[in-house]
């Protein structure tokens, strides 16, 4: 039977691309996010290549929302085995002194209360498939800081405590929790929605760094991840642009 699969925050970005790449791997993909006008345009290409894959509006920071995700995962074609906690990013690069607290209370709702509520909808069918496996889409924020960070970091290094908490929390049964942790990444919108719509701060990002991470890049540690043997849990996979040696050591040409 197929195993079924739902990606959080799958209307752009890592989470598109994973949602295209589990489909390659032979799951039938929910691919779930706010914008479902973008998730029927990833659906319709999926199956135009060969792949089964479900739109879902939903938004993670809705307990009803992630209901309707919950029960949307029920009534799929087969054991949902793998949940990719995907959604989040960042709003602000502004210091401490300065931070928008509404900024700050919508990062740490996305990121952090939005894998929460999805990870508690789905873990019953996570348990019940035999085989379960969560991935948290975290970051390098989430283990260092940085100036103008702040905000950011705090929410990744929470939803890093869930991932490693709930590692703990579930020895014993067989789901298995996966934290990838990308450094940069080149998403079309992550910089944007950071810099509410400011194209240039967000293009600045990336200016003279050769190669960043693209979306795919981390669709393939989530896949690579995701289809080792059931007993190997990948704890923590952490992944950077060579480029980017550590948060503050980027090369950059010019
Ligand atoms: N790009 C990077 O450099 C980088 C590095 C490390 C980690 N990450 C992490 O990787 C993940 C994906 O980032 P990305 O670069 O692909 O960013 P992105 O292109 O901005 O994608 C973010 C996704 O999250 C969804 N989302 C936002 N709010 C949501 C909500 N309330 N409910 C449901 N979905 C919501 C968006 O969809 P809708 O707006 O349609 O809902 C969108 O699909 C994030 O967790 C981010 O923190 C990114």
């Amino acid at each position: 039977m197929t195993s079924v699969a739902v990606v959080t925050g799958a209307s752009s970005g890592i989470g598109a691309a994973t949602v295209r790449r589990l489909a390659t791997e032979g799951f039938h993909v929910l691919a779930a996010a706010r914008r479902t006008d973008r998730l029927a345009d990833l659906v319709r290409e999926v199956e135009a290549n060969g792949g089964a894959a479900t739109a879902i509006g939903c938004d993670v920071t809705s307990d009803e929302s992630v209901a309707g995700l919950a029960a949307a995962a029920a009534a799929a074609p087969g054991p949902v085995t793998l949940l990719v906690n995907n959604a989040g990013g960042a709003r602000g690069l502004d210091p401490v002194e300065t931070g928008a607290v509404g900024d700050w209370q919508w990062m740490y709702d996305v990121n952090v209360l939005g894998t929460l509520r999805v990870t508690q909808a789905l873990l019953p069918a996570l348990v019940s498939s035999g085989a379960g496996t969560i991935v948290v889409v975290s970051s390098t924020a989430g283990f260092t800081v940085y100036e103008g960070g702040g905000g950011y970091a705090a929410a990744k290094h929470a939803q890093t405590a869930v991932a490693g908490t709930l590692r703990l929390e579930l020895c014993g049964r067989p789901v298995r929790v996966v934290e990838i942790d990308p450094g940069m990444v080149r998403t079309e919108e992550f910089s944007l929605v950071r810099f509410h719509g400011d194209a240039d701060r967000a293009d600045a990002v990336y200016a003279g760094v050769s190669e960043p991470l693209v979306a795919d890049d981390v669709a393939d540690c989530v896949a690579w991840c995701a289809t080792r043997p059931q007993h190997v849990n990948v704890d923590r996979l952490v992944v950077r642009p060579l480029a980017q040696a550590a948060q503050h050591k980027v090369h950059r040409a010019g």
